[in-house]
């Protein structure tokens, strides 16, 4: 039984209203003494021209209560209703042992796609911990949308054209060779571009050379693009190595080199509508009335810029997938990019720019030593910080389980399963700063607490088998408090998901899956099911069932495998 659609009906009823009004008002207070839902009337006191506290009262005092209500009270503006224990408990276990994982989904996007741009990490230049940001929240993201029943196109956008080529085929030249690049991949290409920057500052010219390359590389030069082809290639077989162990992997990979023949007719139509104007010799569209800097569209040499491809890539989009939302997930130092060319595109007249282009900014990740940088070579490498975690996973599990079947295998799972819960813990403008005891910390709320909790229901169930066909469960025997609020924790999860692709916050779902474990362990803790008489063992290894499969689920949205054991 769905609460909220029944509530609903019968609200509704009382206050003459419709349903679909109210359905989306109703809440599940935090502290379960305000009720199992919550009906707030503030919203009511416009149309009524009552006080809010009044109106509950009022229709409180008109409603029929029906039988899964066991109490209803008016607290101030809130109508708080209480649902009967076992009811709430049949409701969750009843709806697994019918449809499984199912009840966790939905179908709320049904024929809409939503385009996501993640990760698209720099050709030849490291992979770094900004961008495995980018990487997790937009996979997290892509999984959370397809479970919500939307189409999703996962869109790496990889930087592979710009001035850095230019700039990295003149280094080449100068302090590059064949081997040590092929040997050494992006630590030696970034090694000569960090190289080049230096160089540069001393002797301005390498960056005339640079630019001269560029055009090169533009007018189709074949020297110029054999090179370009193989830094590309260079750089991902690394991109796919990272890929391979976050177990990640993209509908395109259209990056930016590949809307170098759509790019001209974006720029004549912004040049048709009237937007375009000079200013120092370069393309600019001016952008004083909205309180922003000029977007840049095309350089004084004809070179086009990072925005304009940008533009160029979202009419191609919106023509190819005809997307409900295209999100961009990058670092908030690239709010303004967005917002500019966003607007660029609202003044050629595309209406939806403003509502389905959505710019998904998240904070900073440090070391505790300020912002990581791959321009002045404080290059921290993903892979060296999946490494470390990955080993310290394997060292605690030595020390913990040292006869675990598959020890690094469940190691790379918790190492790099730490890092991605880490990650996706709190609102994503929230800097990060890496700290691997904290991640690792297994009675922490991390990663490897929820995979722990998993593994200990799959070990539960491992050795008293629950038959997940079974129908004939009395409910009475799992209404203790423990039990009800585990089920309460499970049941919310759907609704959690749902809030979760809302607001594009990920943390949504590990925040919940958390609460899941919590109340896991306690229900598991407060009484052992071996001692249980047939009946209640029966009916307490289908909630065991069910939350190791919630927490399967919700790990699985994140981008997070769940060892059977560890
Ligand atoms: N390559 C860019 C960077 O590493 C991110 C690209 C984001 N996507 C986009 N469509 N602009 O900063």
């Amino acid at each position: 039984m769905d609460f909220i659609t029944e509530l609903s009906k019968i609200i509704a009823k009382a206050a003459e209203l419709p349903a679909e009004e109210i359905a989306p008002a109703i809440e599940t207070p935090a502290d379960t003494k305000n009720g199992d839902f919550a009906f707030p009337c503030f919203r009511l006191a416009k149309t009524l021209r009552k006080a809010p506290p009044l109106i509950a009262q009022d229709i409180a005092s008109k409603i029929e209560k029906p039988d899964f209500v066991t109490d209803i009270q008016v607290v101030n503006a809130y109508i708080n209703f209480y649902v009967n224990k076992e009811d709430t408990v049949k409701s969750v276990v009843a709806g697994y042992i019918e449809n499984g994982t199912e009840i966790f989904k939905s179908s709320l996007g049904e024929g809409k796609t939503v385009c996501i741009d993640y990760s698209s990490p720099n050709i030849a230049k490291p992979f770094h911990v900004g961008h495995l940001r980018s990487t997790v929240i937009g996979n997290a993201l892509k999984n959370i949308y397809t479970a919500l029943g939307y189409k999703v196109v996962g869109i790496n956008h990889l930087g592979d054209w710009g001035t850095q080529f230019g700039k990295l085929i003149v280094a080449y030249k100068m302090w590059g060779d064949k081997e040590t690049v092929e040997r050494d991949d992006i630590k030696e290409l970034s090694r000569i571009y960090v190289k080049f920057h230096e160089e540069a500052e001393k002797r301005p010219e390498l960056n005339d050379e640079a630019r001269s390359w560029l055009v090169k590389m533009q007018e189709g030069d074949k020297e110029a693009l054999d090179l370009w082809k193989w830094f590309c290639d260079i750089s991902m077989k690394e991109f796919n190595r990272i890929y391979d162990r976050l177990g990640i992997t993209f509908d395109s990979y259209a990056g930016e080199s590949f809307y170098n023949d759509k790019m001209q007719a974006a720029v004549d139509e912004i040049r048709e509508k009237g937007l375009l104007t000079t200013s120092e010799g370069a393309q600019i569209v001016d952008l004083e009335k909205y309180n922003m800097p000029p977007c840049l569209i095309l350089r004084s040499d004809g070179g086009t810029l990072y925005p304009t491809r940008d533009i160029s890539a979202a009419l191609y989009r919106k023509e190819t997938y005809d997307f409900y939302k295209c999100l961009y997930i990058t670092a908030l130092d690239q709010n303004l990019h967005f917002a500019q060319w966003f607007k660029v595109l609202e003044l050629m007249g595309y209406d939806w720019a403003a509502d389905s282009l959505v710019h998904i900014p998240f904070g900073l990740v440090s070391l505790g030593d300020g912002k990581l940088s791959t321009r002045k070579g404080h290059v921290v490498l993903m892979e060296d910080i999946l490494n470390q975690a990955v080993e310290k996973a394997l060292t605690i599990i030595e020390e913990k389980n040292p006869d675990l079947e598959n020890k690094e295998k469940v190691a790379e799972d918790v190492g790099i399963g730490a890092v991605i819960f880490d990650d996706m813990f709190n609102s994503r403008i929230k800097n990060i700063v890496f700290d691997l005891d904290r991640m690792l910390n297994f009675e922490g709320e991390t990663g490897p607490y929820v995979q722990y909790t998993h593994a200990r229901a799959c070990n539960i169930l491992k050795r008293n088998a629950f038959d997940t066909l079974a129908k004939d469960i009395d409910y009475s025997l799992i209404s203790d408090e423990a039990s009800v609020a585990l089920c309460k924790a499970i049941g919310d999860m759907g609704d959690k998901i749902k809030e979760a692709a809302d607001k594009n916050e990920p943390y949504i779902v590990s925040r919940q899956l958390i609460e899941v474990c919590k109340q896991f362990n306690r229900f598991y803790n407060g009484k052992n099911i071996m001692q249980c008489e047939e009946n209640e063992k029966k009916a307490r290894l289908a909630l065991v069932c069910e939350t190791k499969d919630c927490i399967k689920f919700g790990l699985g949205l994140l981008g997070i495998n769940a060892p059977e054991s560890m």
